[in-house]
């Protein structure tokens, strides 16, 4: 089931897909300053302008605050045309709501914006409560720092606290971000996208690649590098490649899309939003060829059973 434009939060209405800034400033998983600068990421910035990316979604803790200064900076340059998202991480030693209006401020001052439009709790993690912090969030909205409140990473249980406590307040729940791709149909399997779907709440589904393994570009002789490696290991992408082979027919089938676009238009058919990191202009390009086009119930039907079958066991 698709979740219809108007279901959604004004601020994610008509965004089919966003881009994620995670490797912008991250040198840990990513490699930034040794694969790859801040004038390719710039060019990646001016790129989703350019190919009409609505939205960019980023967090204080990336590149430990390095992805918001780098777009508060690529925002200064022009004019402002796409919508921010960021997220508040819940360290355990943050022990109040002051501690996310804290946080919130700092990150807009790395943004140089006087309101995120959209601002998500990044983890649900112990010891506050899931309705402490959207009670946090609540005073933010009234304080006009931020457009709507997401959660990311939330259970459905999680979810419906979040949603409840918020609509108690007349305020609706915009999104759960939560991993989603066709490597991980969890939230799939487990109901969280079905009920995300009945409460309008919408889903954005991150590492839609599944770390760029959707790409098809690595195989068990080339697999990525550093940290990606250790998970997704040689055996793993053995198991993949019917996958990545289905991927790439689709793809042919529909004017030579690759498998990242149908790996992205998989995504949006299934009513979620995602948001795939790119590391350069070409990236943001190519990416953005998942939209204005659509995958048949056949296409979705077949990728589905494919998925099923290299992620048995
Ligand atoms: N809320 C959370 O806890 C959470 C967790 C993870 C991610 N996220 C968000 O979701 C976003 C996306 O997730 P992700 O970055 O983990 O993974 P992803 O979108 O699945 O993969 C992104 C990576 O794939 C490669 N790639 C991207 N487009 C490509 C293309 N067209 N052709 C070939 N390779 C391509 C790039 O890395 P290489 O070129 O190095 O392969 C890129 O960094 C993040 O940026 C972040 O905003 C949120």
């Amino acid at each position: 089931m698709e979740q219809t434009s108007e279901k959604r939060h004004p601020v994610l209405a008509g965004v089919p897909m966003g881009i994620g800034a995670w490797s912008w400033g991250d040198r840990l998983v990513w490699g930034y300053g040794r694969e790859y600068a801040d004038q390719d990421l710039e060019d990646a910035f001016q790129a989703c302008l350019a190919n009409g990316v609505q939205l960019i979604d980023t967090a204080e803790s990336y590149g430990q605050g390095r992805s918001e200064s780098l777009i508060g900076q690529f925002l200064q340059a022009g004019e402002q045309k796409v919508k921010i998202a960021t997220k508040f991480m819940p360290y355990p030693w943050r022990l109040g709501h002051g501690s996310l209006i804290k946080a919130l401020k700092a990150s807009l001052a790395r943004l140089d914006l006087p309101q995120v439009d959209l601002y998500q709790i990044h983890w649900p993690l112990p010891p506050l409560t899931v309705q402490t912090w959207m009670e946090a969030m609540l005073e933010a909205l009234e304080a006009g720092l931020i457009k709507a409140v997401g959660v990311s990473n939330y259970n459905r249980s999680q979810m419906q606290v979040a949603y409840d406590t918020l609509i108690h307040q007349g305020v609706q729940l915009a999104s759960n971000q939560v991993e989603y791709n066709l490597l991980n149909r969890r939230v799939e399997k487990n109901g969280t996208l079905r009920h995300c779907q009945e409460l309008g709440i919408t889903l954005v589904a991150y590492s839609p690649l599944a770390m760029g393994l959707l790409s098809g570009k690595y195989t068990p002789d080339n697999p990525p590098h550093g940290t990606r490696g250790g998970k997704y290991n040689r055996k793993y992408l053995q198991q993949i490649q019917p996958l990545l082979t289905e991927l790439r027919r689709i793809g042919a089938d529909h004017a030579g899309k690759t498998a990242a676009q149908v790996a992205l238009n998989w995504v949006m058919r299934k009513g979620a939003l995602p948001i795939p990191g790119a590391k350069n202009a070409e990236q943001v390009e190519l990416n953005t060829g998942a939209l204005g086009w659509s995958l048949s119930d056949e296409d979705m039907a077949s990728l589905d059973k494919i998925s099923d079958r290299v992620t048995a066991g």
